[in-house]
């Protein structure tokens, strides 16, 4: 498909003698598309060739042979030089390569050869899989789908707290009450108040906090019986978490949490031991960050068990060697940007290579309230995710008999609409910022929400089936497509590709989701000033094939950011 930015560059490139790849990075897309489809603003250039941006613009303009084909029109406008496409070019470049690429349209192999990590979800064992978890989990696997999707090589990691004192105050909690909770049955609930009970009683007596170190140290020492009853939390809190993971359609390449980097300790010590950094502090072995404004990184504790930190420099070196990894991301909550900060700068003293230093990245999010009240995960009152997503679908049910009582595959449409909602909810947010989670928004079919976007689809396919099908693209005849709102629905597909570039670029999903409801939003505007079935085949044929490349576009994209489409709405 012909590349307006890239076509711009080699004119103006032409002109000025700046390298094409400069170039194509200046082009930009006005805000308003009265001012053109892409604008070039000369300002940039006014530094370098000692003019005025309006003398510059005027001089490419005088100097510029254009290809009508391409743009059919230039306007220079406060020193940007406006392009405008050639309408009935981009209807057919569009389409056409719909046609061609179909499911796979937008595509790419931008990243080959590049290996990408994403460590996403990474819940604590023995703990509620809570709101935080999961908003992390649908961010992580939709950047590693769209990382895929342009062609990088991705690992996707679920880096499990598997690991940790707080094992150790489990322990003992455990070996104390075990038998007077229902662990089998449910686990997580029964692990959680056992957890509660054991800190109450750390608080009180020192005796007891003691006793939990010493498990976790006896527990990295190898000592059978808590490594038993370790595992037995492990078993049972992967399967709890392996069910919301189903019901999310979310998979992982790597489960290798926390306690997988036990044995890989000893070396992470020994190398910032000859760093000549790691000092002793009230026994405990720490690398000083004062100087670079981050406090102090605790490396070993006084007993001799490692701490977080550890094992995640533990995780960078093994990722270094295992991946090559030209990126890391850690999608993790903004409250950990100080950990991130320290492991990052600490990393430096493990002797790796730059590449591996510049290539770690924290990706913060925001936290989600609820708009019914606050929600504290401290003394176990939480809304188990499981929960939330069987509500969800329950109430999509509710929603869809009364609009649609007989509706076929009830159950499974209900599931791709109830969980595509809140996953839609998850993603369409700037990730940094706070979040509410309200049900009334996130199931509206007609509010900015997953559920709108299926309905636009299954909007597509209805029109597809009521017609005769799609016609060979070869035998369509597009210049009947005069009317702007298709115009504006092709302009929105061809930058499907750029949008998901955009997203991985700065890893967030929302430009995905918010291109997406546009992208429906300009459809419906479409559909309700142009009747599509009509008399006239040719507008008929058109106009179908247009609602088909619509179809397929809002299915690629809303399954890049993990939400699978309904047949009936
Ligand atoms: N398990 C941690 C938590 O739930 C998050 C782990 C983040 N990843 C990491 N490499 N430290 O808070």
């Amino acid at each position: 498909m012909i590349d307006y930015k890239k076509e711009i560059a080699k004119i103006i490139g032409s002109i000025v003698k700046i390298d094409d790849k400069e170039i194509k990075k200046m082009v930009e897309k006005p805000a308003n598309n009265e001012m053109g489809d892409f604008s070039f603003p000369c300002f940039k250039l006014a530094k370098e060739l000692k003019k005025s941006p309006m003398i510059i613009a005027q001089e490419i303009c005088e100097k510029m042979k254009l290809d009508a084909e391409v743009f059919e029109n230039i306007e220079i406008v406060n020193g940007y030089i406006n392009f405008f496409v050639n309408k009935e070019r981009i209807i057919k470049e569009v389409l056409e390569e719909v046609s061609n690429k179909k499911e796979e349209y937008g595509k790419s192999t931008l990243g080959a050869g590049q290996n990408i990590i994403v460590e996403y979800s990474s819940p604590n064992i023995a703990k509620p899989f809570h709101i935080g978890h999961l908003r992390n989990t649908v961010i992580g696997s939709s950047l590693y789908n769209m990382y895929k999707y342009l062609g990088y090589n991705t690992i996707g990691i679920n880096h499990l707290g598997d690991y940790g004192t707080q094992f150790g105050k489990m322990i003992e909690g455990y070996k104390r009450w075990g038998q007077e909770y229902n662990i089998d049955e449910n686990p997580i609930e029964e692990l959680t108040k056992i957890y509660v009970r054991i800190n109450d009683l750390c608080k009180k007596d020192e005796d007891v906090l003691k006793a939990c170190r010493d498990n976790f140290k006896k527990l990295e020492d190898g000592d059978p019986y808590c490594t038993e009853i370790w595992n037995k939390f492990r078993e049972v809190s992967l399967n709890e978490f392996n069910r919301i993971y189903e019901l999310l359609g979310v998979k992982f390449d790597s489960l290798n949490g926390e306690a997988f980097y036990s044995d890989k300790m000893p070396e992470v010590e020994e190398l910032l031991r000859n760093s000549g950094r790691l000092i002793k502090s009230e026994g405990a072995e720490i690398i000083d960050l004062e100087e670079e404004k981050m406090g102090v990184c605790m490396i070993k504790k006084s007993n001799g068990s490692t701490t977080y930190a550890t094992r995640d420099l533990a995780a960078i070196l093994y990722r270094a060697r295992t991946y090559d990894f030209d990126k890391c991301l850690y999608v993790v909550a903004y409250e950990q940007n100080l950990h991130f900060k320290q492991i990052f700068e600490v990393a430096k003293l493990l002797g790796i290579d730059e590449k591996y230093i510049k290539g770690l990245q924290h990706i913060p999010y925001g936290m989600v309230h609820l708009k019914s009240g606050k929600m504290s995960t401290r003394e176990g009152n939480v809304i188990k995710v499981e929960d939330l997503l069987k509500e969800s679908i329950s109430r999509v049910k509710q929603i869809i008999k009364e609009k649609n009582p007989d509706m076929e595959n009830l159950e499974e449409n209900a599931r791709k609409i109830g969980i595509g909602a809140v996953i839609f909810n998850n993603v369409a947010t700037t990730i940094i910022k706070d979040q509410i989670f309200d049900w009334d928004t996130i199931l509206n079919f007609n509010g900015e929400t997953g559920p709108y976007i299926q309905y636009t689809y299954v909007r597509t396919n209805s029109v597809l089936n009521n017609s005769n099908g799609v016609k060979d693209v070869k035998k369509i005849d597009f210049s009947v497509l005069t009317d702007k709102e298709s115009l504006e629905v092709i302009k929105k597909i061809y930058e499907f590709n750029n949008v998901i570039e955009n997203s991985v670029d700065k890893n967030e999903p929302s430009l995905l989701a918010r291109y997406l409801l546009e992208l429906a939003k300009n459809y419906s505007t479409f559909y309700n000033n142009n009747k599509i079935l009509v008399e006239d085949e040719k507008t008929k044929d058109a106009r179908v094939f247009l609602t088909y490349s619509v179809g397929i576009v809002l299915k690629i994209g809303m399954k890049l950011l993990g939400i699978e489409m309904p047949d009936k709405m």
